[in-house]
């Protein structure tokens, strides 16, 4: 069956039983304050349905269903084995308080053995696990006694919380949940509860759906109450149904990947099966980044899109593919998933995005000839030693890492030891320490002086980015700014004049915050952590490997803003209102592409 047709036959199913379908959300979340969880991607169907699952009403009803683009980047080492990749597809059916249990997995196991309307999966090799409960939610006999319907006791197994409850966050609407599996092999029968987890880790077993009963509130990780309604939140990796259904025991020979494979088996020199299945997976996925709107970037969202690309390049350096293979498979991804998300994409548009890609590919290209032309030129030299310093350089000077100068000095047979190494690194920390330095008393040049009202007008300036980055979206950066007791400036990336109308938004924001006394926390993070996550920050290359992070968030925990940052802010939001309520005085431009805010504290 192909994956059009699973699709087809899922969203029909459920469709057939009363639920709306949705389109797939943007893969970008919502940068809205009110998000309960901060990703920088859906990486679930029901992420876009967060409010929803709290308990507001959703305009299409109380059942609904879609299959949702998802984004995970947090087993990236993973990607190219049998069941992982950064893009996939999630096929789910929600309750918002409508049906439960019961019709949950009635369902589900209808749709995964029926032979008319779903899979037609032989209900022999299938299995399920249940959640065996903790201090705060009881075991899950419910379930059981519903499965034992369809499948017989000793095919269903109690699994604690670390596989089944799922949550999307620390703050987020969470339960236990029940899990099928589908026999890969078709060899392995009835199992005990020790080999069932045998077979699961063997990979001889692939989980295929999970039934979330979704009625808890989370805050801080802790389950805080009920909510106030029982939802169900289901989701099956389509990846992995397709895998099943195509008679493969891995997701990369399925139709979702075989074209881009193909096109690397044809150009690769030196093909290698999980370097390949990197790469399509890969240039899949900034493919469907870029179509919604992620931009290249050091930071966030961009930088994700940067580091996935790089590891794209390594592994078509590693089957001796060049680089301009690139477009063929970007053309083919668009292909693949034409008529579902590439619907208003058109030659132009297809074109620009292979440009995208291919000019962030040029520059890692460049970056890698360069060192090869110097490895080489050693390499014919041979009083040569390298030295930490020399590594240094080839960081600082030519944009090299450490870990592509070893890569190259084993391809040319030098040898670097590893004092040069140790060298190198300790170089590295100096510096980086030096810059943190800068970067304090750079900080302190932005501040006048340290006085109640400008570390006032400075937590506000923090609120106003996130404003601008709410209603502008998240190309806002900042530029620079320079606070006095009278007033903040602030210059940020943007391209055009920002109407009053936005300003207004904008003011509402910061000042919602403060007459709200959000809360102020302050958190050491380690610096890659908190790039990697929602943590907005500029000039992250000054700061030192441990960061400050300071968030501003309401009693719900919904965050106002995030940021990375060196100097000194009020403790409490009230502090802010007795100079007043936040005003944006002037909003003018400052130099291409960078604009220019005044804002103020007025009584
Ligand atoms: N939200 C659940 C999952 O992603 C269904 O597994």
């Amino acid at each position: 069956m192909t994956s059009q047709e699973i699709r087809k036959r899922f969203l029909d199913f459920f469709a057939k039983r009363n639920h709306a379908i949705l389109d797939s959300a943007s893969l970008i979340t919502a940068d809205d304050p009110k998000a309960t969880n901060a990703t920088l991607f859906n990486t679930a169907g029901m992420q876009p349905l967060i409010p929803f699952l709290m308990g507001e009403s959703h305009s299409k009803g109380s059942r609904l269903a879609s299959s949702q683009k998802c984004v995970r980047t947090g087993d990236l080492e993973e990607v190219g084995d049998n069941t992982h990749a950064t893009f996939f597809e999630m096929l789910g059916n929600w309750s918002l308080g409508d049906y439960f249990k019961e019709d949950a997995i009635t369902w589900s196991w209808q749709f995964l053995t029926d032979k008319e309307e779903g899979l037609g999966l032989d209900p022999n090799r299938l299995y399920v696990t249940v959640f065996a409960g903790n201090d705060m939610v009881p075991k899950d006999t419910e379930a059981v006694e519903i499965w034992k319907q369809f499948i017989p006791e000793h095919r269903i197994y109690y699994r604690d919380s670390k596989d089944n409850w799922w949550t999307a966050g620390a703050n987020s609407p969470a339960g236990p949940s029940t899990e099928m599996f589908y026999d890969l092999t078709g060899e392995l029968g009835d199992l005990s509860a020790k080999e069932f987890e045998q077979a699961d880790e063997d990979q001889k077993l692939v989980e295929i759906w999970n039934d979330v009963f979704m009625a808890y509130k989370l805050e801080g990780g802790e389950i805080v109450g009920e909510l106030p309604q029982k939802n169900v939140d289901t989701g099956a990796g389509l990846e992995r149904v397709a895998a099943v259904m195509q008679g493969t025991t891995n997701i990369f020979d399925t139709d979702l990947f075989v074209p881009l494979l193909d096109i690397l088996k044809q150009h690769a020199r030196n093909y290698n099966e999980r370097h390949a299945r990197i790469i399509a997976d890969h240039i899949k996925t900034a493919v469907f980044l870029i179509n919604d709107g992620v931009v290249i970037s050091n930071t966030g969202r961009g930088y994700v899109l940067r580091r996935i690309l790089r590891r794209a390049y390594n592994s078509l350096e590693a089957i001796e593919c060049s680089e301009k293979i690139i477009p063929e498979l970007i053309h083919a991804v668009v292909l693949m998933y034409k008529d579902l998300y590439f619907k208003d994409v058109d030659e132009k548009k297809i074109a620009i995005k292979i440009k995208i890609v291919a000019t962030e590919m040029d520059k890692i290209v460049k970056i890698i000839q360069r060192g090869v032309k110097i490895f080489k030129k050693l390499k014919d030299d041979p009083n040569t030693i390298v030295t930490g310093k020399f590594l240094m350089d080839l960081e600082q000077t030519q944009g090299l890492p450490l870990s592509m100068s070893q890569k190259l000095a084993k391809k040319f047979g030098i040898i670097i030891s590893d004092e040069a190494i140790e060298d190198c690194k300790k170089i590295r920390r100096e510096h980086q320490e030096l810059s943190r330095k800068g970067a304090e008393k750079k900080f302190k040049g932005g501040l006048a002086e340290d006085t109640p009202k400008i570390r006032a007008l400075h937590t506000a300036t923090h609120l106003m980015l996130a404003g601008l980055r709410k209603e502008l979206g998240d190309d806002v950066h900042q530029k620079g700014s320079n606070i006095t007791e009278e007033r903040t400036r602030f210059d940020f990336t943007y391209d055009e004049k920002v109407s009053r109308d936005i300003l207004d938004k904008v003011e509402d924001y910061v000042n919602n915050a403060i007459s709200t006394n959000a809360k102020m926390g302050v958190q050491l993070m380690d610096k890659n952590e908190a790039k990697n996550s929602d943590v907005v920050g500029s000039f992250w290359e000054k700061y030192p490997d441990t960061v400050k992070v300071w968030t501003i968030s309401d009693s719900e925990g919904n965050i106002y803003s995030r940021e990375l940052c060196g100097g000194p802010h009020v403790d409490e939001l009230l502090q802010i209102a007795e100079f007043g309520t936040f005003k944006i005085k002037k909003e003018e431009s400052s130099s291409a592409g960078v604009r220019r805010i005044k804002a103020i504290l007025e009584k």
